[in-house]
């Protein structure tokens, strides 16, 4: 069993980009700058924003972060992202999610202009990406992704499974992992919460991507001999002997699974990593114009 260490490739990741931004401005070319919008004071969101804030510093990235009480409106949340369309300076502008009941993710999405979304969450983003146009791709589908080409994983004529089919990983890693190109060419099963044999689908997988956001759900008897296993799952489970008061937990029951597996991410450490390093990756492809010209 080797663990796909997202750690040590999202440290590589991030060190190619420094170098290519470095490049970029001794040659006269644009600082990248990222914007987040942060709307309330949810603390997995708050952390995921610090984290995206602090690597865009250390990667040499300008970024800003604007911040609103939960109580923001709707009008005045999709005004600001219509005076960061028109700002010229930022590259890369990422609403985190989730948001407050009262304001529709979807209208945020789409008010969001489709050159800047490097979460690559717009429709036509999404679209383009299903069309293998080129086009964002989201962070964490790219993260998954990066991780087997750096691993050079075999793909091709693979049985996929997919558990979990969200919009933001489920639906777009399956679209990918079923492309023709590498990583691709697998033959893909998306399952969710209304299969009914769940446990034989899982068993006849050749590669796992756990994405459906339940501690633990995966385990020992779902797994093939000789899987990969790539956990996508990051859940806050209260835990006292932490100081935060809680540990992150995985969607793959870890310490039984791993010893079945020939490839595993950990959580923390695996996929997480890899999703900061793609966002990063997208801001620069934004800033070189390099999807849309
Ligand atoms: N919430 C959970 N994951 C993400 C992400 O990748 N981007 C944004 N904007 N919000 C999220």
């Amino acid at each position: 069993m080797q663990l796909l260490d997202g750690k040590l490739i999202s440290a590589q990741i991030k060190e190619e980009l420094k170098v290519e931004v470095q490049k970029q401005i001794e040659n006269g070319g644009k600082i990248p700058h990222l914007a987040a919008i942060l709307v309330g004071t949810n603390g997995a969101s708050e952390t995921y924003v610090a984290s995206k804030i602090k690597n865009c510093g250390e990667i040499g990235f300008r970024s800003s972060l604007i911040r609103y009480d939960s109580t923001v409106t709707e009008t005045e949340l999709l005004d600001k992202i219509i005076e960061i369309n028109q700002d010229d300076d930022i590259d890369g502008l990422i609403v985190q999610l989730p948001l407050p009941d009262h304001i529709s993710v979807d209208k945020v999405i789409e008010t969001i202009d489709v050159r800047k979304d490097v979460d690559g969450f717009h429709p036509i983003n999404l679209g383009r990406m299903a069309k293998g146009l080129p086009s964002y791709i989201s962070a964490t589908p790219f993260g998954v992704i990066e991780l087997i080409k750096r691993y050079k994983i075999e793909t091709a004529g693979k049985h996929c499974v997919v558990v979990g089919r969200s919009q933001i990983v489920g639906l777009p890693v399956s679209l990918l992992m079923q492309r023709n190109t590498y990583p691709g060419n697998s033959t893909v099963t998306i399952i969710h919460s209304r299969t009914q044999n769940l446990k034989e689908i899982c068993l006849q997988a050749d590669i796992i991507i756990a994405a459906l956001g339940r501690p633990e759900f995966i385990t020992a008897d779902m797994v093939k001999e000789g899987a990969v296993v790539i956990d996508v799952g990051l859940t806050r489970v209260e835990d006292a002997t932490k100081k935060s008061g809680f540990a992150l937990k995985g969607d793959v029951k870890f310490d039984e699974v791993a010893p079945k597996c020939s490839y595993i991410t950990p959580v923390p450490g695996g996929v997480g990593l890899m999703t900061i390093a793609a966002l990063m990756t997208n801001t620069l492809l934004s800033a070189r114009k390099e999807i849309y010209g």
